[in-house]
Order: structure tokens, then C-alpha cells, then sequence
């Protein structure tokens, strides 16, 4: 690659002997009983599995089969009976910079009185819960009292708008929601009480709402149906027993974008998600028991469920959840966290490092960074130009940047540089190697490893611990999305390079998948919540690189002859989508043309949209039916163009 420079970091708090990595990858690869039977057990089990792997009904893999665990337990009780009771396990961060500090046994108690409670709302294990809040403690708390008596919950990003949310809490058949009045962002209310109140206007099924009061603004409460968590939780000390589940008993759905209109929803257990989210923060960052822990994504996100609820807790370790934005009200409001609370180990996204690297050196600076030790990043390719930024202005030359490949699939990190195991010089941009256990491989179209140097599909050719159990309710979409491309392997959907020096460079979807800002959407979802407006007759949606965002989302519409095509239109398909699917899926540009290209069969080519729009080679249009639609998205494009450096003019 021509990027590959290696970088050698300078400080203390990482192993650098790589040789150790490979020797206990290799022992991982040739004895994985053996390998796992030890690394279990950093977890408690009510009974210890005796079997490590059941592969005898592929691609639907069990470990760890008849072992015994809960992950609430692991979390809280033996923290609290082994010394660690008196322990912050979160220290919260308000949007308005107040903070709580809340202990193991704080946790526990609050865990254990939500259990009762919703134990006393008549739930029992099996069913499903879906949670809906913002970044407040009481998102941990509600994912650890459902995982305590062994509901499946499925926690919706509170960022989805009615439409995503009502489709999540059909598709999970959940009875019950949990959710807040409001959350803040940017310091103004969101109306998440609002949002829910939309959603099950449109879903049946849903008996109870749980509404903590976080904003304190007025908001309707439907008599029978919502309950405000103060009145139902209480203060009080309630022990309710943690459930033994089986180690593949369902922990959470957790539903994301795929290459249709519909979510997918991955289902992670008990047993292996947990052994192999508490494996990986620690062979990932090194934390030490003092040391305190910032994972800054959103507990919505997969990252936010493995890496600010379980695994750190898990660990025993102390972290910091931050409730709203990083640039308010200021663009050093990460830094001076930091400072604050004397962070020791950062992990964000490359589109927080690039917005923040846009507002200059200045902000940093303005904060002692010097309890730093190691960084890490997570969720989309960070060009080296922003790791270095991060390299040098934050991490001041001294600490090795993990950047961690995975998804919320995989249930934990895939490839990533190992600061516990032995740290390989760190080229940026790479990933580097593959976490112990797993073993990737990348293929062409036929399914040969290609050479190094060359693009290919990344696939994984060994089941992993941390894998997924099926996509909810739907086994065959799992097989067939998964498991089909390459017979018997894990297709992760990403391009990859492995250089000649063995390190892996992953390039992005190589579906029809987008990654705005870290956030993974389907470019269909967003289709057909356009094609859903009355006014729009066809819609094609790609994504335009983007140097902070990675991409963002351009649309292009075909309106139907009874509207007219202007500019009140366009603002009206925007909140649509805002509405339906959320903020984060509004298109940054919206074109209306009078058609768009198409195969004879009728199919629309989003491909030659994309490629037209942005100036690139179109590929094979022998199957194009219209070739008068190529010139229209051209046109609408230099129009476009025309009034961007008007305004700017
Ligand atoms: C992308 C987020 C490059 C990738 C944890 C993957 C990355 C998708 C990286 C999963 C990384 C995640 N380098 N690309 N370090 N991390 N991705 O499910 O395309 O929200 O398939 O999980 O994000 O997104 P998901």
C-alpha cells in the first residue's frame, strides 16, 4: 500500500512484543478447545461448559453449549461480593456538564430494582423489551435488568425516527418500551416520548411504556398503557436472583442495515458474546483496573452495547458516558472531559476525529491530554491524515492507535492491534491483524484468496465465539446473506487488501450498504421511504464520499405529473425521511429528474446514477433501456454545481 508507513509508538502501556501476539493467535487457530476452555473463564458460570464448540449443524454455530451464565451477574454481582462494590462503574456527563457517579453497588441496586419491577409488569424470559433511550444511566440500567431475568432486548437508537422504531418493535414482538420524556442534543429537547407515541400509532401488541423522566417537559401519558419509571422502580432494596441461561439463550436482537428495505436483526446469546466482548477489550486496549474507560459511541449502537455496557463492566472497569454532542457547547468539549476526568483510554469513531480535527489544533490544546494512553477507533476506514492528527495532537506521539474492524454481527472486534498481546508496528489506516480466534481471508468473485495487494471480499473462514446466532426469525436470510456467497464461510459485505506485509486494509460495503458518519443505513431503506411519499414516482439513493462524514447520502427523485417539482417538495421529502427513518438518514442532496436510467426489465441502475453524478466511468450500460436519463442526472448535477458556487459566491 502506498500508505503503509509504519509508526512505532513511544509509550509504556502496551506490550510490543509481537511475537507473543502470533504465537497465541497461532495457538487460537491450531487449538481452539483448548484455546477457549482457558479463556472462558473470564466470565463466572453457574455451570461450567464442558463442551467449547458445537459446529454440527452449520452455518448456525454453538459455543460453549451447556454452560451456564447471566450476564447481569457477571456484570454486577461478583464485582460486588469481590471487593469492587464501592467502585464507580460509570461516571455520567451531562450535556450540561453536571455528572452522576455511579458505583457497582449503585448499579446493582438500581438493576435489581428494575428487575422486580418489570418481573411485577408480568415479564418473564423469552419475551422482548424494546429500549429507546437517550445517553443517561438508565439505558445501562434497563439493558442489565432484562438481561438479569433473561428478556431479549432490543434497544433502538435514539436517533430512529417513528417509522424505524415502530418497525423494530413489530419485528421484535416486543410488549413493552422503555424510553425517557426527552433526551437533550446540541442543548435542545428531543421528543423521544413524542417519537414513541407516533410509533404506536402505527403497531399494536404494545402494552406498557416505561417513561423515565430525564427533561421534565410535558408529555402525554395514556392512561393504562404508560408508566413513569419513578413510580414503578422506587428506591428501595430489592434482590431478584439472576436467571442461569444457557449459554445460547438470546442476550439481545440488535436490528441494522442490509442490503433491503427491511432491518436485519442480529441475535447474540449469553455465553459466547460475553467471553468474547470481555476477551477483546482487554487483548484490544490493555485497561488496567485504575484506569478510566471512554467509549464515545452511543449505547444504541453495537459498539455501545459490547464496549460502554458489557465488556467494561465485565472487566470491572470505570467508564465515562457522555450524554450529548461533541461540539456543544463547544468543540473542545471532549478534550476537556478528558482533562476532567482524567480519561486514560479513548475510543470514538473517524468522523468525530475529522469534524473535530476541522476546528484545528486550538481545542486540544486547550486541555492537558496528558493521562492518555491509548486511542482507538471504530465503525468506518480512518484515512491516515486523520490518524495522525489523532496520533499527534491527542495521543501527543505517545499512544498506539487501535483501530478496531467489526460489526455488530460479529459481536465484538475482528481485526485490531493487540496492546495486551503484543502490539505490531501500526500502519495508519490498517487494522492491522486478526484478534485470536478468528481467521480471515480474502477472496475474489470465485472464491480464490487473492495475492497480496489485491481487492477482494473479506471472509471468515472459522466460526468465532462472538458470532451471532441467527438473524431474528428469519434463519434463511441469515444463511442466505452470510453464509451463501462463499459456501460455508462467514461474507462480512466489506472490500479488503491484506498487503504484502500481512496487514489488513479494509475499503468499505462492497453492497449497497452506506456508512454516513459511522452509522450503517441501507441505501433501500432510504428508497423506499421516499417512494413511500405520495408525490414520488421512483428514487435511486447513493453515497458521495464525504471528507468528514466518510459519505453522505444523495438522492435522486422522479415526481409524480400531478405535483410540482420545487424547491417545498424537496423540504417535504426531507422531513419524511426525517420522520420515518430519522435524522441521521436525510439526504444531504435531493435531485429531481424526469427519469432515471433502467435495464429493459425495468430495474433501476443506481450504479450508472452514482457513477454519472460523480464524474466517474459508468461501467457496462449494454443493459441500459434509457440512455436519455444519463443527461438528465448530468444536468441536474451541473445544475446543482451552478447554484452551490453561487451561494458560496
Ligand atoms: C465498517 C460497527 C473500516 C465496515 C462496529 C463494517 C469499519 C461496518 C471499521 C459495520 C474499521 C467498522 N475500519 N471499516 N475499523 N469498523 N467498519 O454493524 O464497513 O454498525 O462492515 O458495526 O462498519 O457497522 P456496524
Amino acid at each position: 500500500m502506498a500508505e503503509g508507513r509504519n509508526v512505532l509508538p513511544t509509550g509504556e502501556y502496551y506490550n510490543p512484543n509481537v511475537s507473543q501476539y502470533q504465537q497465541i493467535y497461532r495457538r487460537s487457530i491450531d487449538d481452539p478447545e483448548g484455546f477457549w476452555s482457558e479463556h472462558l473463564n473470564i466470565l463466572d458460570w453457574f455451570q461450567k461448559p464442558t463442551r467449547i464448540l458445537d459446529d454440527s449443524n452449520p452455518p448456525f454455530y454453538r459455543w460453549f453449549v451447556d454452560g451456564k451464565l447471566n450476564a447481569s451477574y457477571n456484570a454486577l454481582d461478583r464485582h460486588i461480593k469481590g471487593g469492587l462494590r464501592n467502585k464507580a462503574a460509570y461516571i455520567w456527563v451531562a450535556e450540561d456538564g453536571g455528572e452522576k457517579i455511579i458505583t457497582y453497588d449503585g448499579l446493582y441496586r438500581r438493576v435489581n430494582n428494575l428487575a422486580k419491577a418489570l418481573l411485577n409488569l408480568g415479564l418473564k424470559k423469552g419475551d422482548r423489551i424494546v429500549i429507546y433511550l437517550p445517553m443517561i444511566l438508565e439505558a445501562p440500567v434497563a439493558i442489565l435488568a432484562a438481561a438479569r431475568i433473561g428478556l431479549i432486548f432490543s434497544f433502538v437508537f435514539a436517533g430512529f425516527g417513528a417509522g424505524a422504531l415502530a418497525e423494530r418493535i413489530r419485528a421484535s414482538g416486543a410488549r413493552t418500551v422503555i424510553t425517557a420524556d426527552g433526551g437533550y442534543r446540541n442543548g435542545k429537547v428531543i421528543e423521544l416520548k413524542k417519537i414513541v407515541d407516533e410509533a404506536l400509532a402505527e403497531t399494536s401488541g404494545v402494552d406498557n411504556v416505561i417513561v423515565v423522566r430525564r427533561t421534565g417537559h410535558e408529555v402525554e401519558m395514556e392512561d393504562g398503557r404508560d408508566i413513569w419509571w419513578h413510580e414503578i422502580v422506587g428506591d428501595g432494596v430489592n434482590y431478584v436472583p439472576p436467571e442461569p441461561l444457557d449459554s445460547n439463550d438470546p442476550l439481545y436482537i440488535l436490528y441494522t442495515s442490509g442490503t433491503t428495505g427491511k432491518p436485519k436483526g442480529a441475535l447474540h446469546g449469553n455465553g459466547g458474546y460475553s467471553v468474547w466482548v470481555a476477551n477483546t477489550l482487554k487483548w484490544a486496549f490493555n485497561p488496567s483496573p485504575d484506569d478510566r474507560w471512554w467509549c464515545a459511541a452511543d449505547i444504541g449502537w453495537v459498539t455501545g452495547h459490547s464496549y460502554i455496557v458489557f465488556a467494561p463492566l465485565f472487566l470491572g472497569l470505570t467508564s465515562i458516558i457522555y450524554e450529548g454532542s461533541i461540539v456543544y457547547p463547544s468543540p473542545d468539549r471532549m478534550w476537556e472531559i478528558i482533562e476532567r476526568y482524567r480519561v486514560n483510554i479513548l475510543y470514538t469513531s473517524p468522523t468525530a476525529i475529522r469534524t473535530l480535527m476541522r476546528y484545528g489544533e486550538k481545542y486540544p490544546k486547550m486541555h492537558d491530554l496528558s493521562t492518555l494512553k491509548v486511542l482507538g477507533t471504530v465503525g468506518e476506514p480512518i484515512n491516515p491524515s486523520a490518524w495522525k492528527w489523532y496520533y499527534d495532537n491527542i495521543g501527543g506521539g505517545r499512544c498506539p492507535i487501535i483501530d478496531t474492524y467489526w460489526q455488530t454481527e460479529t459481536g465484538g472486534f475482528m481485526i485490531s492491534p493487540s496492546a495486551q498481546l503484543g502490539l505490531p508496528p501500526l500502519k495508519p489506516g490498517s487494522a492491522t491483524f486478526p484478534m485470536p480466534g478468528v481467521d480471515p481471508v480474502v477472496l475474489d468473485e470465485d472464491g480464490r484468496e487473492v495475492p497480496p495487494e489485491i481487492k477482494g471480499y473479506l471472509v471468515y473462514r472459522k466460526p468465532w465465539p462472538g458470532m451471532f446466532l441467527t438473524l431474528y426469525n428469519d434463519d434463511d436470510r441469515y444463511v442466505e446473506t452470510y453464509f451463501s456467497k462463499y459456501k460455508g464461510m462467514y461474507y462480512c459485505g466489506d472490500y479488503c487488501v491484506k498487503d504484502s506485509d500481512g496487514y489488513f486494509w479494509l475499503l468499505g460495503r462492497a453492497d449497497e450498504v452506506l456508512n454516513v458518519a459511522g452509522h450503517r443505513l441501507g441505501t433501500i431503506e432510504i428508497e423506499d421511504a421516499l417512494i413511500n411519499s405520495p408525490e414520488v414516482a421512483e428514487a435511486a439513493v447513493f453515497g458521495r464520499p464525504d471528507p468528514v462524514k466518510g459519505e453522505v447520502i444523495v438522492a435522486f427523485v422522479v415526481i409524480k405529473e400531478a405535483y410540482e417539482a420545487d424547491t417545498e417538495i424537496i423540504n417535504k421529502l426531507r422531513s419524511r425521511v426525517r420522520k420515518t427513518l430519522g435524522p441521521i438518514y436525510v439526504p444531504e442532496e435531493i435531485h429531481v429528474v424526469k427519469g432515471l436510467p433502467k435495464t429493459r426489465s425495468g430495474k433501476i441502475m443506481r450504479r450508472v446514477v452514482k457513477a454519472v453524478a460523480l464524474d466517474q466511468l459508468p461501467g457496462d450500460v449494454s443493459t441500459l433501456e434509457n440512455e436519455a436519463t444519463v443527461d438528465e442526472v448530468k444536468k441536474a448535477i451541473e445544475l446543482f454545481k451552478k447554484e452551490a458556487s453561487e451561494n458560496e459566491g
